[in-house]
């Protein structure tokens, strides 16, 4: 089955672990890019709240085509327990109607089974089917301790049987 890995990260992290998983599912990646400067101490407040609220935001692409895939994968960091906006956003904008969908969050330490909580009540609420999911801690880990963390979880999940 085509498999896809849709992400958005802010500070690599997520990046790192989409591009870890796709790597090791043999899928492709479409990484996607808040539009409003999310950068600095006000607008990481500003991006909490956004989260908390759940606003929408601008996203770079602003859709995908993603008919040719069976799994999709959709990854992102974990702010104020829930969702990025550009996730939010992203699975708005994906029709996800018959597909098989796997959800993950990075995140420093709390919150990220909440927010595939979230994910999944959007993703069923777009006619997608969550098959499984997964958090990655990322707070005081080095790159490679995160890529091992997701190979391990690609290995004991079994995570590539999903795409066969
Ligand atoms: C605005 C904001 C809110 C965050 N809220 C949480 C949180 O509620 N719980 C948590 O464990 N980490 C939180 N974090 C940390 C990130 O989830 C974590 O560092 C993540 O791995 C970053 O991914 P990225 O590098 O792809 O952006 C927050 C980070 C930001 C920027």
């Amino acid at each position: 089955m085509k498999t896809v890995v849709l992400y958005y990260s802010r500070t690599r992290k997520t990046a790192l672990a989409a591009k870890t998983l796709a790597k090791g599912v043999e899928a492709d990646e479409i990484e996607f890019i808040d539009l409003k400067d999310r950068m600095g101490a006000l607008n990481y407040m500003i991006a909490t709240i956004d989260a908390l609220r759940e606003n929408k935001t601008e996203i770079k692409p602003d859709s995908v085509d993603i008919s040719d895939y069976g799994l999709v994968y959709i990854g992102t960091p974990t702010w104020g327990g829930k969702p990025a906006p550009a996730v939010i956003s992203l699975i708005d904008r994906c029709d996800l109607q018959g597909k098989d969908v796997i959800l993950f969050a990075t995140m420093g330490s709390k919150g990220g089974e909440s927010v595939i909580k979230r994910m999944r009540e959007k993703i069923e609420a777009r006619g997608g089917r969550m098959v499984n999911s997964f958090v990655i801690t990322t707070s005081n880990k080095s790159s490679e301790e995160i890529k091992e963390d997701v190979e391990s979880m690609v290995e004991a999940m079994d995570l590539k049987l999903y795409g066969i």
